[in-house]
C-alpha cells in the first residue's frame, strides 16, 4: 500500500463527511498490520463538542474490528493543504501506533510523512499510569 493509495482511500472516506457547521470536510484512512484499510470522515453535531474527527472515526472502526496496532494514518481535507491531526487525535494515535506515521498532502508541496514522535513528543501512554511504590 503506497502513501498515494492511502491518501486516495482517505479522500474516498471524505465523501461521507457530515460537516454542515464548519463546512470543512476531512477524510482519513488507517492502515493496520494485516494490510486492511479503514476509512473515516468528520461527523459534526449541533452540540459542537460532540463532533468526532475523521481520523478518530477511522481509528475507532479499526479498533472495533479487533485491530490493536496501526502502521499509518492518512488525512486529507477540503482545504487541500496539510491537515494536521488535532491534539486529541494525536493522543488517540499514541495508544495504537506509537511507532507509526501520519501521511499528509499539500497541493503545492506534495506528500509528507510525519512520525507520531514528531507530532506528539512524550505522549501519555500505559507506562505513565504506573504509580510509584
Ligand atoms: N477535524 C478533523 O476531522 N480532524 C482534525 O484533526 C482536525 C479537525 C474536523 C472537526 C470538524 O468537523 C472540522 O474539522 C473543523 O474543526
Amino acid at each position: 500500500m503506497t502513501n498515494r493509495e492511502l491518501l486516495d482511500a482517505a479522500r474516498r472516506g471524505m465523501e461521507n463527511s457530515y460537516s454542515p457547521y464548519s463546512d470543512f470536510k476531512v477524510g482519513a484512512a488507517v492502515l493496520v498490520d494485516d494490510g486492511t484499510v479503514y476509512t473515516g470522515c468528520n461527523i459534526e453535531n449541533a452540540s459542537l463538542g460532540a463532533t468526532i474527527c475523521a481520523e478518530r472515526t477511522a481509528m475507532v472502526k479499526a479498533v472495533s474490528e479487533g485491530h490493536r496496532h496501526f502502521q499509518k494514518v492518512a488525512i486529507v481535507s477540503s482545504g487541500n493543504f496539510f491537515t494536521y491531526p488535532c491534539g486529541i487525535c494525536r493522543q488517540f494515535m499514541v495508544e495504537f501506533m506509537k511507532d507509526g506515521v501520519v501521511v499528509l498532502e499539500d497541493k503545492d508541496e506534495g506528500i509528507r510523512e510525519f512520525t507520531l514522535e514528531e507530532l506528539l513528543p512524550g505522549g501519555f501512554t500505559n507506562d505513565d499510569l504506573k504509580t510509584q511504590k
